[in-house]
């Protein structure tokens, strides 16, 4: 045999791995497998607040990135009496639920549109609301990017966002970020910024 056939096995198994590899880049990463935020057009973001920090937040990513921003509305919204926690009241009761699947009103447009999804919410009880659980279990998330970012009082992310990864096949994760219940705009920046260098496998 040829000296330089002996060489052709390990450059198929090269090439083979290489085609893989860039087949997991997925969508919403570039070549590299970096995060892709050029295209304002595929990022949503969606996000839960039930009483308004979450959604300064999520305000701020939208200014940030240009994506669309989708408020995740419940069905029955939560008074303030249902937002008293350590009370028993409802909060408490749906995060202590495992079964708890409280519904949403309306349903986010053409979904499939989106590569890059930031997904908002509130710590309840050091998880997020079991409305995201609902969000989550609503649609396919397979190849898409979720970056989770959440408001707290003083917790931090803790495993809120890893409790979540069983719901979306196929989804490429990020480690996300907390912010606390009054974060700047700068805060959000400074994330975004750091985001585009984070790889998403
Ligand atoms: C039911 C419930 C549970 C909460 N549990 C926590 C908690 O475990 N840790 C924490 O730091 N803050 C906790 N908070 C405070 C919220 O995370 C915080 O105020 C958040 O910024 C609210 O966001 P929102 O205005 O978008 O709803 C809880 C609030 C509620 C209503």
């Amino acid at each position: 045999m040829k000296k330089s056939m002996k060489f052709l096995p390990c450059i198929l198994v090269l090439l083979v791995c290489a085609c893989g590899f860039f087949a997991a880049c997925g969508k919403g990463n570039d070549d590299e497998g970096k995060l892709d935020l050029t295209d304002s057009s595929k990022v949503l973001i969606a996000y839960f607040s039930a009483t308004g920090n979450t959604e300064k937040a999520a305000g701020y990513i939208a200014e940030a990135t240009g994506g669309t921003l989708y408020e995740i509305v419940p069905e029955v919204p939560y008074t303030e009496d249902d937002l008293k926690y350590y009370t028993d009241c409802r909060a408490d009761r749906e995060q202590s639920d495992p079964d708890a699947r409280p519904a949403i009103q309306g349903s986010v447009e053409n979904l499939s549109d989106y590569d890059v999804i930031f997904l908002g919410y509130p710590i309840w009880h050091s998880k997020a609301p079991k409305i995201i659980y609902t969000f989550l279990e609503s649609y396919g998330f397979s190849g898409k990017t979720i970056i989770p970012f959440c408001t707290s009082a003083s917790s931090g992310m803790g495993n809120s966002a890893n409790d979540l990864h069983g719901l979306t096949s196929g989804a490429n994760w990020l480690a996300g970020e907390r912010f606390s219940s009054d974060c700047t705009q700068n805060a959000i920046r400074d994330w975004i910024d750091r985001l585009e260098y984070e790889k998403t496998f």
